[in-house]
């Protein structure tokens, strides 16, 4: 333990064996789900995690003695793991199952050796010998299941990732606790052969099919073809990417979720089969039915049981199964009858045609029906879904618990389990953001509501890679039967981040903790900021903070930067530091052209806008473009090497830019998924304030009034243009970061512009006005 008191304060380490006390455990068990569990023996298991932590932490692994040993987890079947010291620095680590071992040895690094994983980086100064762990410790989970992903992660965030990048993501997961991940890559190479099989033809097929980037909405019905074909090139990798993905997630003892069949189904089918009873549905969101409309196929009919039961068996045939199937059928996506009975017989037959092939087949839904659309899901209508299929056979995601909790509105999902799951993101977007108070209690509430259905904690974020202490933290409730003190948390938290315990740092993150990370109201989401906005002059600027807060916390990050730039976690915290602090000032830039050209002041709204667009977005691209995480030239990179030809290459390229950007052939749901990415600022956001400011100029000058509508024409040209600029993008990082971040803070931190005249010329009024030095 010695080792350790120098890395952590002794109230942290007496926070941490607190923490370690068993937990309490509350809530129904479910019999009906008690098959859902590792496949592997025990041995396979120990070997998979034994891999995971040579990976992690090479030669040094062998300190470790990892075992399995499910009969830990006996009698409730939570899962379970020991740590003890034994022999000269050696650890033994004993879990119930891969995935509880892997916590455990997690834990360890965290918390005796301060070490940190995230999706940005590691720190792994493993300290040698190995700290003494002073007694047996027992850690046990309350949650039967630690749920991962939405059904956009994969197309957000996975959509490139080669075999390397998806290892890294399980053990990831493994290390963070999580047992229940969905599997769906490559389901499309199975529907094709349910497709050909049915008597469909190729270019029906290719008809079908999105465009990689958005699979995630193909497959729910939402839209279809956009972005297609998929080529046999991609069908073949995605599949064998498949099988090493199942394969290494069930090693560790995770159980995975595959897809299953919610009834949509492609257009070709009617030529095959043009008495069957199909519904057509609307058009989502901003499409029409050239990529949307799609075919529901009547639950009752036939066929229905055919095509479900085709394409379980060939999956099944092809990955195995761990018995645990999703269907989303109403996904953003309104029934085209409320009558409770319709309703209830398409769960029915839902249910059915997973247990025809597999009667140990549980059905695992998205609660977002019920958030999204609340005017159609009433109490009866969200009950005869959910009751269409028997009780304890279906589990229920909800799905944004930490914003509109649908537990206590259903009673508890009327006798359904269900998951509590954590959403935060929406787009893959960057701000940052988090509900740390609620995600801190939520879940323990939600354990010892009347009568609690609830069998596990969830992350269903639609995009990863940004705000990894939220995640972090999260997956720690997960284990834990009671909250954290937030306070010690974090400032355990940036310690062991940066591998050095800095007060500067800790302070920052304190700021932080207290600011955007603890949002209280309800869907405000992603703390935005005009800049990833087609400009207007009514633009949302609200953010869910106090920015002095995050002025303040820049302050520190920027003072801890000397002792910690060897950190290449703290170099990414303080890019995405200093990003919000530029988006928030963008915010303050756009309220003084707003106010300048409202009040016909052409001088002033030159200056608020030359500045915006030459200065500060530039620093901005320049500032990102110099961490590795914030490339847009890595994510179109990353697209093309999944192609074998010049021309799948450019459909991805296409893919890959129109995502971000467009989302659909003209704007459909506009920079939805927008990121802050260097190169992205410089050629898109910043080309689009330009012509904005031009615009608003030129209606100065010429006293015509400008209109929004023939703005929007002409930016969409613009906007159009980024996804066919053919532009290579740099892959790897520019500039000093350090030297970057510097010249930024000079420029516009409060008190560096507070005495400089010079300075003061060219801030933004509201700016000044908000952090008083006028
Ligand atoms: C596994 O755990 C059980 C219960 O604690 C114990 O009786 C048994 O000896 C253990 N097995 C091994 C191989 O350590
Ligand atoms: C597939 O079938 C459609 C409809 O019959 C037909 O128009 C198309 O040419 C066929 N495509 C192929 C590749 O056979
Ligand atoms: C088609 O399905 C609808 C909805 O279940 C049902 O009302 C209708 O009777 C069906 N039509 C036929 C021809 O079976
Ligand atoms: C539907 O969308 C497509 C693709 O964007 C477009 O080409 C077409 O003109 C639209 N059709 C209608 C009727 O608006
Ligand atoms: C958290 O712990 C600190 C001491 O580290 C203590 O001052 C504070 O009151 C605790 N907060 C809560 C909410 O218990
Ligand atoms: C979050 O804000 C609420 C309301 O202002 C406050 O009561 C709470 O202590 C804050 N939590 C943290 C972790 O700062
Ligand atoms: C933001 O916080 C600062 C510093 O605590 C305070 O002076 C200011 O009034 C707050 N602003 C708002 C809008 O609450």
């Amino acid at each position: 333990m010695t080792m350790n008191i120098g890395r952590m304060k002794v109230a942290e380490l007496a926070f941490l064996l607190l923490s370690f006390l068993g937990a309490s455990v509350s809530g129904k068990v479910f019999q009906t789900l008690s098959h859902l569990k590792p496949q592997h023996r025990d041995a396979v298991q120990s070997a998979a995690v034994q891999d995971l932590l040579y990976r992690l932490i090479g030669d040094r692994a062998a300190e470790f003695q990892v075992s399995v040993n499910s009969s830990l987890a006996a009698p409730d079947g939570l899962e379970t793991y020991e740590l003890r010291s034994v022999g000269v620095g050696k650890v033994a680590v004993v879990g119930s199952t891969g995935v509880a071992a892997a916590t455990g040895c997690y834990n360890y690094l965290k918390y005796f050796c301060g070490c940190h994983i995230s999706w940005s980086g590691v720190q792994l100064q493993v300290p040698s010998p190995l700290p003494r762990v002073p007694y047996t410790i027992t850690v046990k989970t309350p949650n039967r299941f630690r749920y991962y992903q939405n059904v956009c992660t994969s197309s957000y965030s996975f959509v490139w990732w080669d075999w390397a990048r998806w290892e890294k993501e399980i053990d990831w997961m493994a290390l963070n606790g999580i047992n229940m991940p969905l599997a769906f890559t490559g389901q499309e190479a199975i529907w094709q052969r349910v497709f050909l099989t049915l008597g469909l033809n190729q270019s029906e097929i290719d008809d079908f099919f999105t465009g990689p980037a958005f699979l995630a909405w193909g497959r729910m019905g939402n839209i279809h073809t956009f972005g297609g074909p998929l080529s046999a090139n991609w069908m073949q990798k995605q599949l064998s990417l498949q099988n090493k993905i199942v394969e290494r997630m069930r090693s560790l003892g995770m159980i995975t979720v595959l897809p299953a069949f919610a009834g949509h189904i492609p257009q070709g089918l009617l030529r095959v089969f043009p008495k069957v009873n199909v519904t057509r549905l609307g058009g989502w969101a901003n499409f029409n039915c050239t990529y949307s409309c799609s075919y529901l196929l009547d639950p009752e009919d036939p066929l229905f049981q055919k095509i479900g039961g085709l394409f379980m068996t060939e999956m099944i045939r092809e990955f195995g199964t761990d018995h645990i199937y999703n269907a989303d059928t109403f996904n953003e996506m309104t029934p085209t009858s409320s009558d409770p009975a319709y309703l209830s017989a398409v769960s029915t037959a839902i249910f059915k045609s997973m247990y025809n092939v597999d009667p140990g087949a549980i059905w695992l839904m998205q609660g977002w029906l019920f958030v999204n659309n609340p005017s159609f899901w009433k109490p009866e209508q969200i009950q005869a879904l959910l009751l269409g299929a028997p009780i304890g056979k279906m589990i229920v995601l909800d799905l944004a618990a930490e914003n509109s909790p649908i537990y206590q509105k259903t009673k508890s999902f009327y006798g359904q389990p269900f998951i509590w799951c954590m959403l935060h993101n929406f787009g893959g977007n960057h701000g940052l953001y988090g509900k740390v108070d609620t995600i801190n209690t939520g879940p323990f509430e939600a354990m010892s509501f009347k009568e609690s259905t609830m069998v596990g904690t969830g992350l269903t974020p639609e995009g990863i890679e940004q705000n990894d202490m939220i995640y972090e933290l999260m997956n720690e409730i997960g284990w834990r039967s009671s909250p954290l003190n937030l306070t010690d948390w974090i400032s355990g938290y940036s310690t062991r981040r940066y591998g050095q315990r800095n007060l500067n740092a800790v302070t920052a993150w304190q700021l932080l903790l207290t600011s955007v990370y603890n949002c209280t109201q309800d869907w405000k989401d992603h703390n935005h900021s005009p800049l990833v906005r087609r400009p207007s002059l009514r633009m949302n600027i609200d953010v869910c903070y106090n920015d002095s807060y995050l002025f303040k916390a820049w302050k520190y990050m920027y003072l801890a930067a000397p002792s910690l730039s060897k950190s290449s976690t703290f170099l990414y915290d303080l890019v995405d530091v200093t990003r919000e602090v530029m988006q928030q000032l963008v915010t303050a830039y756009y309220l003084d052209i707003k106010t300048a050209y409202e009040s016909e002041d052409l001088e002033k709204l030159m200056t608020a806008g030359g500045v915006l667009v030459y200065d500060l977005l530039s620093d901005f691209d320049d500032l990102l473009s110099s961490q590795p995480q914030f490339l847009l030239g890595k994510w179109l990179d990353d697209a093309s090497k999944m192609a074998v030809t010049e021309k799948e290459a450019s459909l991805y390229d296409m893919n890959a830019r129109n995502q971000i950007t467009l989302w659909g052939p003209t704007g459909n749901i506009l920079d939805y998924a927008n990121k802050q990415f260097g190169g992205l600022v410089q050629d898109y956001y910043a080309e689009r304030w330009s012509l904005f400011l031009w615009c608003l100029i030129e209606s100065l000058n010429t006293e015509i009034p400008f209109h929004q509508d023939k703005f929007n024409q002409a930016v969409s040209i613009v906007e159009k243009e980024f996804i066919y600029n053919g532009k290579k993008y740099s892959t790897t990082p520019t500039g000093d970061t350090l030297d970057i971040v510097k010249n930024i803070f000079i420029k516009y931190h409060p008190e560096n512009v507070k005495d400089n005249n010079y300075l003061k010329l060219k801030m933004p009024y509201s700016y000044m006005k908000k952090h008083k030095f006028l």
